[in-house]
């Protein structure tokens, strides 16, 4: 039996994931759930029970509460509900679904990896991977796809130089990692691409043993830590979550900033407002759409809510951050001028994201240099022909036709 709440008044479980009355709009449901039902019983796609968590300081509360763990459930539209079937353990290395002091062990030896030094290192790379590619853009015939010729290559490349993985193999990774993010892929076909990636960097791994070059591959071979399969975990989480998150955010963003030329007519007039802009963007895209998933690992009260262990919890990062309890003004509007204050983007608690300042970086080259260069650019399709990730845990668009 799914859980039940404990007191106050039966809430409905209600269909997750909801859905969006237009492509920049948080789910309409959201903004009642988070005056009247914060903590809501939902059914998954494939009948599974669980909750939903909506506003902004109860998805922190969940985020940074131990006694929710990390190892969740995969959301599938395929097969049958999950629910009832004890949760295989974390494969290794994929840290993301580890609780600590399991979590801490490798969070500690990427934390050395993700060094300023490393950072600062790479962002001439960055830079000249942005401007090759629009050199190649401006040399092409408009219209362009531009997720295929500038948002999806770029995180894709730097990705690749900073783990130290060869130019050849981007795009089989880039393939692989499209497969595992699909919402109606099988179990079976995720175990089989889960497979194919770790050998592959499995592979990489045994190659910088034996010759260690100035990557983070390399660094974790020398920490001697970790086991060449952990690594392989390791390196197909940063692949994975590295370049198909930063790439969205991109061609979202670029698509977002067109349909609001005041918006960007300030950003072009001020580059300052850039910094700003990419916290603005990153809060009102939120392209972890469908929030973060949670296992109870006891029974918790939440809200008057009785979560029994075990049950998924999701914490609405989509939600939360368009939360007026919280963010000033409008926080349905786009606003580049926005005064910062902490967005849910990269998430909260000890999982928040270890790639945010890489991804900052990337964003920041690639959206400046981008309006800089293409003062004219413009969609090359009416706004509704633009194919949207709506059944990808990722959001963004499949394809964003430009010309300029
Ligand atoms: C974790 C978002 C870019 C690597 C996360 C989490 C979010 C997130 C929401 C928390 C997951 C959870 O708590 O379950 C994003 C967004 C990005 C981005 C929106 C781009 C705009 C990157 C990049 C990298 C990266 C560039 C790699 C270099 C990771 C890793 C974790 C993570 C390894 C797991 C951290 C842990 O469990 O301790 N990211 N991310 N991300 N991200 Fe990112």
């Amino acid at each position: 039996t799914g859980p039940e709440p404990a007191t106050g008044a039966q809430t409905a479980a209600r269909p997750m994931p909801m859905k969006r009355s237009c492509p920049f709009s948080a789910p309409e449901e959201f903004r009642a759930l988070r005056e009247e039902a914060p903590v809501t019983p939902v059914t998954f796609p494939d009948g599974a029970k669980g909750w939903v968590v909506s506003r902004y300081a109860d998805v922190r509360a969940v985020l940074a509460d131990p006694r929710f763990g990390a190892n969740r459930r995969r959301m599938q539209t395929g097969g049958t509900a999950q629910d009832e079937a004890p949760q295989p353990p974390p494969r290794p290395g994929m840290f993301i679904m580890m609780d600590p002091p399991e979590h801490t062990r490798f969070r500690r030896l990427l934390t050395g990896q993700f060094t300023v030094r490393r950072m600062q290192k790479l962002a001439p790379a960055v830079e000249r991977i942005v401007a090759e590619h629009l050199d190649a853009m401006a040399g092409a015939e408009g219209p362009v796809d531009l997720v295929q010729a500038f948002a999806l290559p770029v995180p894709s490349l730097v990705i690749c130089e900073l783990l130290g993985v060869p130019y050849a193999d981007r795009e089989q990774f880039q393939e692989t990692a499209g497969r595992l993010l699909r919402l109606d892929a099988s179990p079976e076909e995720v175990l089989q691409t889960q497979k194919e990636m770790d050998q592959h960097i499995h592979q990489l791994a045994v190659a910088k043993r034996a010759h260690p070059t100035d990557d983070i591959l390399s660094g974790l071979v020398q920490s001697e830590q970790l086991t060449d399969e952990e690594i392989a975990g390791v390196g197909a989480l940063l692949l994975l979550a590295g370049h198909e998150t930063t790439a969205n955010m991109i061609a979202l963003g670029t698509m977002c900033l067109l349909r609001n030329p005041g918006q960007l007519a300030a950003l072009r007039a001020d580059p300052d407002l850039m910094d700003g802009a990419i916290e603005e963007l990153l809060r009102y895209l939120t392209i972890v759409q469908y929030g973060l998933r949670r296992t109870a690992l006891e029974d918790v009260e939440l809200d008057g809510h009785r979560i029994e262990a075990g049950a998924t919890v999701v914490a609405s990062l989509t939600s939360g951050n368009r939360d007026v309890t919280h963010f000033s003004g409008d926080p349905d509007a786009l606003d580049v001028s926005r005064p910062y204050s902490p967005h849910l983007a990269f998430g909260h608690g000890v999982h928040q994201c270890i790639g945010q300042q890489l991804a900052r970086v990337e964003m920041k080259a690639a959206l400046s240099a981008l309006i800089e260069r293409f003062p004219t650019l413009r969609l090359a399709v009416p706004e509704d022909q633009v194919p949207m990730r709506d059944n990808m845990i990722v959001y963004g668009v499949h394809k964003l036709p430009v010309t300029w």
